[in-house]
């Protein structure tokens, strides 16, 4: 299939996972997502990634997201693993991996990228809202780790920016001033937010974050 783009459709799939035979769309319900996928199993990195994606799960249910993991390896293989996660990264392995052996799902997310690795998923993230449209993609080399705090503060911005007609700046955390959309001319943006709106340049313009 094609390669995904940001607002398309997120496929919906069937597969074994860690906990069962799972459908996305189902897991899902009307929430939001992220899907992940990460090299192999018993590898340091990825040992690392899926522990603190377990500790990360209380922030991520906050906002109603739900987390799906998924490598190449079988069911058996992360049932033996995540004990070692469970183990060595103090912590409880609470969502479910996918057993992707047949890749099915790694090539409907285009997950596996032959020239960095012919058979192991890269490191790839897609977060899916509510109407099961793919809103951000990452794709990380099997050397690097993610960086959970940053999926957290992509999906703050894609709520916030989903409701408000704001868009978030560079190195912006959850209560940090927003700017305005592009698209508002500033005498609607200062009916707008009631806060008050900071004309920097016309096309620059600060407003509160207007969820605190
Ligand atoms: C790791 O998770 O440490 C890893 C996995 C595959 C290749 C390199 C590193």
């Amino acid at each position: 299939m094609a390669t995904l783009r940001l607002g398309d459709i997120a496929p919906d799939f069937t597969a074994e996972t860690s906990q069962g035979t799972l459908n996305f769309y189902e897991y899902l319900g009307d929430g939001w997502g992220i899907l992940f996928s990460h090299p192999a199993d018993f590898t340091p990195v990825c040992t690392t990634e899926l522990g603190t994606a377990a500790k990360f799960k209380d922030e991520f249910e906050k906002r109603n997201v739900k987390m799906m993991a998924l490598s190449v390896d079988g069911a058996a293989s992360h049932a033996e693993w995540i004990k070692d996660i469970n183990e060595t990264q103090n912590t409880v392995v609470n969502f479910p991996i996918i057993a992707d052996e047949d890749r099915k799902v790694s090539d409907l997310y285009d997950m596996i990228h032959p020239n960095a690795d012919d058979t192991l998923t890269v490191r790839s993230v897609f977060i899916v809202g509510p109407d099961k449209k793919v809103k951000l993609i990452l794709t990380y080399p099997a050397s690097t780790g993610r960086n959970f705090y940053e999926l957290l503060r992509v999906v703050d911005s894609l709520q916030l920016t989903a409701y408000h007609k704001v868009a978030t700046p560079a190195n912006w955390e959850s209560g940090e001033k927003v700017v305005v959309s592009p698209a508002i001319p500033t005498a609607e943006a200062k009916e707008l937010f009631s806060k008050g709106v900071e004309e920097v340049k016309p096309y620059l313009r600060l407003t509160p974050d207007p969820t605190v």
